[in-house]
Formats: structure tokens, C-alpha cells, sequence
């Protein structure tokens, strides 16, 4: 009852403290209807339709408009068919272009995955902007981002599009990526529509096989999956997707329950629904609906507003408000939200592009965004001192498949940029190599990172020997990893391991980076490198971002937003896990080779953990080394007995007590120990990166309110139970002081 008296309180005092977005809104209202009480039928339907740039003609768009047209970048091809629903056809209702714009239009940003491991809602905000500014530019208003689909299997190809496997952290880089398509005035022609996506479980794919079905409890669908989504929508997102995937058998362009009951009535709602790519006709593949006719009523009954580039809701949707089993009602709701999109977009205003109203694409300032991003998503696994590279190195040898990539470091969805502006860490290193006149010797070795035969062993071998230093450059191509390129052996692909064996041979030190679009299981090759370096895919500026980060102009800071297991076979593997009631050991491991023949079957003392992987990921959540050390200490709980409407406030002090300058991300972690439903036996809450200088010592604060604390109990309710939690801060998720609070 507090909380809800809290909330209304809040609510008048934001409605109060708005008047100007109100009656802004209400304004907007008043338009919408206006021109929804002047439309056909016909008109109607063609704005819930979103078309594939060249799949219609002119006299459609003449005669009853279009919603949206996707995939069209010519800015004169879109700014002639506008013109013909503009200026041409009776109402002159605006197209809206749309476009996936994932990680980047044209100056590409670090994929999603990576741009998570920066743990920096800011700069994530930033690529995003600058994302919004170059899309526009071309006649994009609107994008199909951010991807917050929260998942636990990197065999999925699609974990490069999202933030990784944690809910909390999907939220803030889902909220800071709205923020930055959508700028500070969406009508700004520079502001682009963000689409929170894919509504839902989309990343419990079961096996990690995209489209795949998703079995999931509603009460861990309530705390795990759905939160980025709200969080996104709090944040003002103006339109949403549902996912292709079902969910316990309910594809979700027909879940009346996900889209209409929680999307709709309890969230209110009120942005664009599309469809994902045709993914209505799918209900009938599915085998949800009988045909395409009863897919349409499915999808209009789950107010999904617009259909992409399916045919359904053009076929049928006369036809079924003819036969009565839809309304007009629900037609004049999904128009209306379309039509309110478009006018907050200006787009009524402003319906025709003119590129040179933009700054130039690639632009200094651009590229600079790219580059912070870039070295902030890196990720250091290991370093027994070889990097920063030593003054010593007179030659570097740089060997492999991805240090000369320039199409491959940009990765999935990338439909508009451009190889030909990547910076490859070859093209950087080198230069940067030049200035302090070290030598470098540069093999590909294999010619695509699935490579089975090495080329030219011999020229491997002779130039790893000449060399102080080698630089490997491992991983996935492109192509690898994104829609529906999901794998079921997650080890380095092709002969790479290979690769790693022959340089070793050599006896030289060696330094790794691994760019790729997911966690990779590389134990194999963890021994025979003195640093590993997990880059993943930095877009346009990962060459000089690595470079920089190789040769100490800056430590890295990066930290792992999924846990890494160390064989495929114990995913999914991730660090908000439950606790079973007989968990694992380093002690109560048995391992494989140490049972004795014929050993008998015992169940006393068993524990949860495989015979031959344990029960340990390779890398865990939240890890990440510097070339500095961190020091943690008098964590502090202001007031350790809270109540429900509390606030848990938090103090520690970190140190650098290295000698290198160097950003750490303080990452704040709760488990409430007893509960009516098993809870996690860690939870991020809280996370900041913060800069320290060499010696430098911060005080660092959090506040957690209790209220962030609860879970969907087993009747489905949103609750905080009263008892003790333990709360750690620290700089990864197994690392950390610990102190406890009681919530009374
Ligand atoms: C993907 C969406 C994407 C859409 C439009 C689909 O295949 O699942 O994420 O936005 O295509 O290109």
C-alpha cells in the first residue's frame, strides 16, 4: 500500500511537473484523430503495412498510402515516394523509413555484446547518437534496436545483437541506447525511433538454435527476460517487436497473453507494435494458426500494429472485419499508434530528407565515439606482463585471420557500412610501430578464421622465430555469429588451435586478441599465451582501439558481460544461478580420472558439477583485467536494517595500487538468502566505472532501494520478502568484500 501511495504521489508529481509534455501529447491526440475520422478502410490498412523498399508501386502509394517502407536508403528514391504520399495522395499521411540500424549506419560502434562489456551506459548512449544523427541523415527515422534479449547460450548467433546474459546490465545499455536514438526532442529530424526487441525469450532458444522454441516459467520470464523491455519502454521507446519464437507453445506475433495482458493492460503501453519479418504468416508454419486469414486475427487480437513485409494483414483484414471476428475499433487503435509516431517525429512537419542539413558522416567526432567504445569493450582475460608492449620489442610478428579484416571486424548488421573506413589493428599497430621504429613482419596464415590448412607454414614459423613479440589475431569472421549462424562447437574455428600450437613452438611470448561475435571456448590455447585479449567486434576504430590498448596509451577496462564457460557442454553456464541443494566444490568435484575402476554408485556426498569440466566457467561474469591492480576495501552498509520502503546505501573505497592509470567498473552484487522461491546466489543491482589515476583512491557510492530487491513469488506476485541478504562489491562477480543487511 506505501509503494502504491508512492507511486500515485509520483505520478501527479510528474504529471504536474510536465504541463508542456502534456499538452504536447494531448495536442498530438487531438491531430491523431482528427485524421483518423477522415480515413478509408483502405487507408487504414495501408498504414498498418510496412513494405520492402522496391516491393511496391507508386499508384499504391498514391491511392492509399503506406506505413512504413524499410530498406530504402537512397535519400532521392525516398524522398520521390514521399512525395507521392505527401503531396499526391488524399491525406498526405508521411512515410516512415525504417532500417536496421543495430550497431551503427555508416561510422560502425563495437557490436551490442561488446558495447555491454564496457559496463558504460554513456558512451553506449553516445554510439547510439551518433548512430540516430547518420541514419537520419540517409532518411532513417526509425531503427529495429536495441536488442535486449537476455540470454545464457553463446552458441546463439544472436547474443552479438544484445547485451549479454544479465538483466540488470541489459536494462541500463537497452535504456542508454534509447536515449541515444531518440535524442532530447524526438521531432528533432535528427531523433530516431528506437524498437525494443524481440519480445519475448527470444534468447532461450532452446540449444541455442535461433527461432527455436522457449520453454520458460512465467515467474522467471517476469524476473530474467521481461525487465530490459520495461526498462526501455520507462525510457520512452517509441515502438516494440515481438520475437519469432514461441513461448511454451504461443508463438509470440499471436500471444494474446505476453502482448495484450502484460505489454498492453498491465504496462500500458501505447508505443507501435511491428511484427518481426513476416513473422505473422509464421503463425500459420508454426502451426498456431490454420491459415493466413486466422493468423491476421491472432496478430490484430495481440495488437501488433504493423506487419512487416508479410502479406497478411492486406489480405485479410477486410475480410475479417467483414465476418466481424475483428473491429474497427481495433484497427483505429494500431493506426492511431502509428499515426502518433510519426507526429512525434515531426515527420508531418518534416517529411523529406536533405543530407546536407547533417554533419558529414565518419566525422572526426563520430569516429572518436567509435574508438572510446572500442577500447572500452575490450576485455583482458590474461597477462603474465607482456602487455603492455615492452619497450624491448624491436620486432613484432602479426599473424592471422583477423588482424587484416576489414569487412570481419564489423560484424552482423551491418548493412550500411563500409569495409573501406574500418582501421585494422594490422594498419594501426603498424603505424604506431613505425613511430617507436619497431619492426613488423606481418602472416595471415589462414585465410578466413574457418581455415582448415594454414598457408605457408614455413613463413609462420620463420616470422614468430625473428620475432620479440607475436601478435595473434584469432577468432570469428563476420559471418559466424547474428541471425541464425549459431553453432554448436564454440572452440576457435577452422585450424587456428593449430596456429597457436605452431607459433608456441617457437618459444617467443605471445600475445592474443580474439575478435569475435561470442564467448569462444579457447582452454585449449590458454597456456601456450602469455596474454589473451578478447576484443570481440570493435566496428570501424577496432584497429587503433587495440593498437592503443596493446601498447599501454591506455589500460584495458573491459568486463566480461557473460560468463565464458570453458566446454560447450555446460551450457547454458552463468553466475545468477540458484543454488541446488547439493552444490559444487573444488573439494567435492570428483573428477573424472581420479574414480577408480569400478567404483561403486554412491549419492552420498555428490555434489552438482560435471566429471570432466567441473562446475566453473573459464572466465566468470563481470571479470576483466587491467594493466594496474584494484584494491577493495571498508565496504560499508550505512543502515543494515532496512524496511520495505528502505534504501540499502553503500560505501567502499577503491585504490589504484598499480602503476598504470586505468578505469575500474565497481560492480555491486546482492543474494537474498532465504525465500519463498529459490533466489540467485548472486545478483547484479548496481555497477560504475570510475577513473583512477596511479595511487588514486575513490570513495564510491550506491543506492539500492529495497523495492529492487523482490521476485515474482509462485502466485505470481512482485514481492520483497522481509530477511537477510548478503551484498558484495568488488570488480567481478566471483570477487569482492561482502557485508549483510536485513530487510525487517
Ligand atoms: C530480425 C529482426 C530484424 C528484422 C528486419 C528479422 O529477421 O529478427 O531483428 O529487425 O529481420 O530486418
Amino acid at each position: 500500500m506505501r509503494n502504491l501511495i508512492g507511486v500515485v504521489f509520483l505520478a501527479i508529481f510528474f504529471i504536474a511537473a510536465c504541463p508542456a509534455k502534456k499538452e504536447q501529447n494531448s495536442l498530438i491526440d487531438q491531430k491523431v484523430q482528427s485524421l483518423l475520422s477522415k480515413m478509408t478502410l483502405d487507408e487504414k490498412i495501408g498504414q498498418l503495412l510496412q513494405k520492402n523498399g522496391g516491393s511496391f508501386s507508386d499508384s499504391v502509394v498514391k491511392a492509399c498510402g503506406i506505413g512504413s517502407v524499410l530498406n530504402e536508403t537512397n535519400v532521392e528514391v525516398q524522398n520521390r515516394i514521399q512525395k507521392i504520399a505527401v503531396e499526391n495522395s488524399r491525406l498526405g499521411i508521411p512515410i516512415i523509413f525504417a532500417r536496421d540500424v543495430i550497431h551503427g549506419f555508416r561510422t560502425i560502434m563495437p557490436i551490442p555484446l561488446a558495447q555491454a562489456a564496457t559496463w558504460d551506459p554513456s558512451v553506449v548512449e553516445a554510439g547510439a547518437r551518433v548512430a540516430a544523427i547518420e541514419a537520419a541523415s540517409s532518411g532513417i527515422r526509425w531503427t529495429f534496436s536495441p536488442m535486449v534479449d537476455v540470454t545464457r547460450d553463446p552458441r546463439w548467433g544472436r547474443i552479438s545483437e544484445g547485451y549479454g546474459e544479465d538483466t540488470y546490465l541489459a536494462s541500463e545499455m537497452g535504456a542508454a541506447t534509447v536515449r541515444g536514438y531518440q535524442g532530447k526532442n524526438l521531432s528533432d529530424k535528427n531523433s530516431i525511433a528506437a524498437c525494443v526487441k524481440h519480445f519475448a525469450a527470444y534468447g532461450w532458444a532452446e540449444g541455442g538454435r535461433d527461432y527455436n522454441s522457449a520453454n520458460i516459467p512465467e515467474n522467471e520470464l517476469r524476473d530474467v527476460i521481461l525487465p530490459p523491455f520495461k526498462k526501455c519502454i520507462d525510457e520512452g521507446a517509441l515502438s516494440l517487436m515481438p520475437s519469432f519464437n514461441d513461448i511454451n507453445g504461443v508463438p509470440s506475433s499471436g500471444n494474446e497473453y505476453l502482448m495484450n495482458n502484460i505489454l498492453r493492460k498491465e504496462w500500458q503501453y501505447n508505443g507501435v507494435v511491428v511484427s518481426d519479418w513476416v513473422s505473422i504468416s509464421q503463425l500459420v508454419t508454426h502451426g498456431f494458426a490454420e491459415n493466413g486469414k486466422e493468423a491476421a486475427r491472432m496478430a490484430i487480437n495481440s495488437t501488433l500494429d504493423m506487419d512487416m513485409a508479410s502479406p497478411v494483414y492486406e489480405t485479410y483484414l477486410k475480410e475479417l472485419l467483414s465476418e466481424g471476428t475483428i473491429t474497427i475499433a481495433q484497427i483505429d487503435e494500431a493506426v492511431a499508434r502509428i499515426l502518433k509516431m510519426k507526429f512525434e517525429l515531426g515527420l508531418f512537419e518534416n517529411p523529406y530528407t536533405n543530407q546536407s542539413d547533417f554533419p558529414a558522416m565518419l566525422n572526426q567526432q563520430n569516429l572518436e565515439v567509435a574508438m572510446k567504445a572500442a577500447i572500452e569493450s575490450a576485455v583482458l582475460l590474461k597477462n603474465d606482463g607482456v602487455l603492455p608492449i615492452q619497450n624491448k620489442v624491436k620486432t613484432i610478428a602479426i599473424i592471422g585471420p583477423l588482424a587484416d579484416a576489414p569487412h570481419d571486424q564489423m560484424v552482423t548488421w551491418v548493412m550500411d557500412g563500409d569495409k573501406k573506413n574500418s582501421v585494422t589493428p594490422l594498419v594501426a599497430i603498424s603505424l604506431k610501430a613505425k613511430e617507436l621504429g619497431i619492426k613488423v613482419i606481418y602472416e595471415r596464415a589462414l585465410e578466413l578464421s574457418r581455415s582448415k590448412n594454414i598457408s605457408n607454414r614455413d613463413a609462420v614459423v620463420k616470422a614468430a622465430s625473428q620475432a620479440d613479440l607475436v601478435l595473434l589475431f584469432l577468432g570469428e569472421e563476420s559471418i559466424l555469429s547474428g541471425e541464425s549462424h549459431c553453432r554448436a562447437d564454440i572452440n576457435l574455428p577452422g585450424a587456428q588451435e593449430e596456429l597457436v600450437a605452431l607459433v608456441a613452438a617457437q618459444n617467443k611470448p605471445v600475445a592474443t586478441v580474439i575478435m569475435a561475435g561470442r564467448p569462444l571456448t579457447f582452454e585449449r590455447i590458454i597456456e601456450q599465451n602469455s596474454a589473451i585479449l578478447y576484443a570481440m567486434h570493435g566496428g570501424t576504430m577496432a584497429g587503433p582501439a587495440i593498437s592503443d590498448l596493446l601498447f599501454g596509451v591506455v589500460s584495458p577496462s573491459g568486463k566480461l558481460p557473460v560468463t565464458f564457460p570453458r566446454h560447450v557442454g555446460q551450457v547454458p553456464l552463468y553466475y545468477n544461478h540458484r543454488n541446488t541443494g547439493k552444490p559444487a566444490t573444488n573439494k567435492s568435484w570428483e573428477r573424472i580420472d581420479d574414480i577408480p575402476a569400478e567404483a561403486p554408485q554412491l549419492s552420498i556426498g555428490n555434489t552438482s558439477h560435471y566429471l570432466d569440466y567441473g562446475f566453473e566457467p573459464m572466465y566468470p561474469f563481470g571479470f576483466g583485467l587491467s594493466y594496474t591492480t584494484f584494491g577493495y576495501k571498508n565496504l560499508k552498509i550505512k543502515n543494515s536494517n532496512l524496511s520495505l520502503d528502505g534504501v540499502v546505501e553503500v560505501s567502499v573505497e577503491v585504490s589504484n595500487t598499480g602503476s598504470y592509470d586505468a578505469d575500474e567498473i565497481v560492480q555491486l552484487y546482492i543474494r537474498d538468502l532465504v525465500a519463498s522461491r529459490v533466489r540467485a546466489v548472486k545478483e547484479l543491482k548496481r555497477f560504475k566505472r570510475i577513473h583512477l589515476a596511479k595511487g588514486e583512491s575513490k570513495t564510491v557510492t550506491f543506492e539500492l532501494p529495497v523495492s529492487e530487491l523482490g521476485f515474482h513469488n509462485q502466485q505470481m506476485k512482485y514481492t520483497v520478502e522481509p530477511g537477510d541478504f548478503n551484498l558484495w562489491v568488488g570488480g567481478s562477480s566471483n570477487a569482492g568484500l561482502m557485508e549483510k543487511f536485513s530487510v525487517k
